[in-house]
């Protein structure tokens, strides 16, 4: 038996499902920049950067280094008690990634995206003293009860585990699919803010919103935007009736859309910014930037965690934004964004399966449809990743029927080419019908 069918066979015993999607057998042992390696030594193209969470690649030596030295002098002292020297710095590091002016911003620590979120609505509950909570239909904002009821892109998210928290309200997302044939841009955001404004008008008054919580490009989702202006016409609407702004940047933030932060594709004014995954680079760290005003609101120990703002975490965020900076990643995703957009975009001619291609830096969503239907094939989907990952690309899914294509920003263009060809190959060989479907025991995805 090979090391990963044994690893895998021993975890299953005790491993409860609910904690991992299910797409391969594999075991990852280790990891270069964009390039994985199982237990077996099998190597992989990375193309899901661990979740949009590794963007400057695995083991960057710069990042590996602040973490060394930073364990060898203090691996952790709780920041819910006393400050440490590089937290500090790295708060005042974080606020100058805010827009306007960094005095203007303050800083509060999580472990993870999920209680960024958590905390977003503690802090626009604090300051607004309204209730209500808004975010869109395909959103996900975490898995803590707090952002799991801010969410709605999994059934599995809601099922037996209910009720969630009240006062949470979905409204529609402009996605692709909802677009009326022929109509334009301006008349489907029209539409689609009258869809907004609907439960304002009906039974939820605005005066008793607190936030509006957005995934400017949402991810999980499917890597989709809303076309130009309608985000606009959102914030318009949160600024004339005193509702904040929230946008969360964990998945799409950090450099992953070809801008640091997604939000500015859109000339977005947030007063909170959610960060987490590739903030650290993978380590457990995540941040809300808020408007100063907004998290002078509530007193301690209204948002402590023993282990928030590790400084060993803080250390790897520190060296995360030099090596973001050194290495030019933001550029580096849009030139690359680029190529993969022309790549995307040739294959969907020569092959009827691949629907919507959705690309914001490198960082894109490609449908995979019956092309009888247009509709999202999942099965095909499935298909299609599998093979890949047999010939040494790994990639999965979003939402069933869409390749997620998120790898490490620092990723070479050899590796990234190399990676193209196998995926044309692939894309052929199953219109050549010479596919295998995964034969595997679990269901695949989300
Ligand atoms: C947009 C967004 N927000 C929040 C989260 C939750 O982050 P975490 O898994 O670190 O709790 C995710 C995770 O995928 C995400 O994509």
């Amino acid at each position: 038996m090979v090391k990963n069918d044994e690893i895998l066979s021993e975890e299953e015993q005790h491993f409860a499902g609910a904690g991992r999607v299910y797409y391969f057998d594999v075991v990852i042992d280790s990891g270069k920049g964009a390039i994985l390696t199982d237990v077996d030594g099998n190597e992989y193209i990375d193309l899901l950067a661990s979740a949009s969470a590794t963007n400057t690649g695995h083991a960057h030596p710069k990042i590996v280094k602040a973490i060394q030295d930073q364990a060898e002098k203090l691996v952790h002292y709780t920041a819910a008690y006393f400050a440490s020297a590089t937290e500090a710095k790295l708060a005042n590091e974080l606020v100058k990634l805010a827009p306007g002016n960094p005095d203007d911003w303050m800083v509060v620590y999580g472990n993870s995206g999920s209680d960024a979120n958590d905390a977003v609505i503690k802090f626009a509950r604090g300051y607004t003293g309204r209730p209500n909570v808004v975010s869109f239909v395909g959103a996900y904002h975490g898995s803590t009860y707090g952002s799991i009821s801010a969410s709605a892109v999994s059934l599995n998210m809601s099922r037996k585990i209910g009720p969630l928290l009240p006062g949470f309200y979905k409204v529609p997302f402009p996605s692709p699919e909802k677009r009326l044939a022929g109509e334009s841009d301006a008349d489907f955001v029209e539409r689609m803010f009258v869809a907004f404004k609907e439960p304002f008008e009906n039974y939820l008054p605005a005066e008793e919103t607190a936030v509006i919580m957005v995934e400017p490009i949402q991810g999980d989702g499917g890597i989709m935007a809303p076309p130009a202006g309608y985000w606009q016409k959102v914030a318009e609407f949160a600024h004339e009736h005193g509702i904040l702004l929230a946008v969360d940047e964990v998945n799409q933030g950090y450099g992953r859309t070809g801008t640091f932060w997604s939000f500015e594709h859109f000339g977005l004014e947030p007063d909170l910014i959610a960060m987490g995954k590739s903030m650290a680079s993978g380590m457990p760290l995540s941040a809300v930037l808020g408007r100063r005003e907004i998290m002078q609101s509530l007193e301690a120990p209204a948002n402590v965690y023993t282990t928030a703002g590790n400084v060993v975490s803080a250390a790897a965020a520190l060296a995360t934004l030099d090596v973001i900076k050194s290495e030019d990643l933001v550029a580096r995703s849009a030139k690359l964004g680029e190529v993969a957009q022309k790549f995307f975009n040739h294959e969907k001619e020569q092959f009827d399966f691949i629907g919507d291609v959705r690309l914001y830096g490198l960082n894109g969503g490609i449908d995979i449809v019956d092309p009888q239907t247009g509709l999202g094939d999942e099965q095909v989907t499935n298909t299609i990743i599998y093979n890949l990952f047999k010939n040494g690309v790994l990639m999965i899914s979003l939402r069933g029927s869409t390749l997620r294509f998120q790898p490490p920003l620092v990723i070479e263009e050899d590796d990234l080419q190399r990676a193209f060809t196998i995926m044309h190959q692939v894309f052929d060989d199953f219109a050549k019908g010479k596919l295998s479907e995964p034969n595997g025991r679990h269901h695949i995805g989300w």
